[in-house]
């Protein structure tokens, strides 16, 4: 069972903002169980109430996955008193207490998953199950093959964590390289390349799992994981 009020509903399936969905509920163009309702504040129950806008039946999904293209600026967190938040950044959803899967850094771009599925989250973030993630990697320096072989042989890193195996690929510029790691330590990617004396200048999370970044999806922008993207993902769980 899930209970809201009705102008919090239209807002959540993406009919419009808050003062918009009162205008149209106002105008009389939803209905619920086929009667008009005219009051913002009227309650809906999704499990028994057919809600309609402009007589198209509106249906309340209970788990909701997006790929959000994070921007620089903004903090992998729900709330932070003093920076926007990658959840500010999702305008759909906002009764489901969305999260993010992980975190990247203020200043990391690309991949993140927002949802309300606590489950999917503890599955691909627990360290058991090795879910990889696939970083694109700018550094201040050109990484050498030696160098590469260092980090992608695990290292220790300051804290004594150790870390697995990671994939390098150096591209034709090899100041520019992707990483794969099957971690996700505070600052994990920055700290490897640390390691062998190279500063990260830019970051950006391009997969996780079988989950890849949508390249048609500007930073900042969002939108919801196809059906199968989302199998896909769950499969990842070993
Ligand atoms: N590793 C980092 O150093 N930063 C991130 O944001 C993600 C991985």
């Amino acid at each position: 069972m899930a209970v809201f009020r009705l102008d919090k509903f239209l807002v959540s399936v993406g009919i419009g903002s808050r003062s918009e969905v009162k205008h149209l509920i106002k105008a009389g163009r939803v209905t619920v169980d086929d009667v008009i309702v005219k009051k913002a504040e009227e309650k809906v129950d999704t499990s028994v109430n057919i809600i309609k806008y402009n007589g198209n039946l509106l249906e309340y999904v209970e788990n909701v996955y997006y790929m959000l293209n994070k921007p620089k600026g903004v903090v992998s967190a729900t709330t932070d008193n003093l920076n926007a938040t990658v959840v500010d950044l999702i305008k759909h959803g906002k009764h489901l207490d969305l999260f993010p899967i992980g975190r990247l850094d203020k200043d990391t771009e690309g991949l993140l998953i927002i949802t309300n599925d606590g489950e999917l989250a503890h599955n691909l973030l627990s360290p058991r199950k090795h879910v990889r993630k696939k970083y694109y990697v700018e550094l201040d320096g050109i990484l050498t093959e030696k160098k590469a072989e260092i980090i992608s042989s695990g290292i220790e890193l300051e804290d004594n964590f150790k870390t697995m195996p990671a994939e390098i690929e150096i591209t034709d510029d090899n100041r520019k390289v992707y990483i794969t790691i099957c971690e996700g330590k505070f600052h994990q990617v920055k700290r490897m390349f640390n390691y062998v004396d190279l500063n990260v200048t830019y970051l950006k999370r391009v997969s996780m799992g079988s989950l890849c970044l949508d390249e048609n999806l500007p930073v900042g922008k969002y939108r919801e994981l196809t059906a199968d993207e989302l199998n896909k993902l769950k499969g990842d769980i070993k």
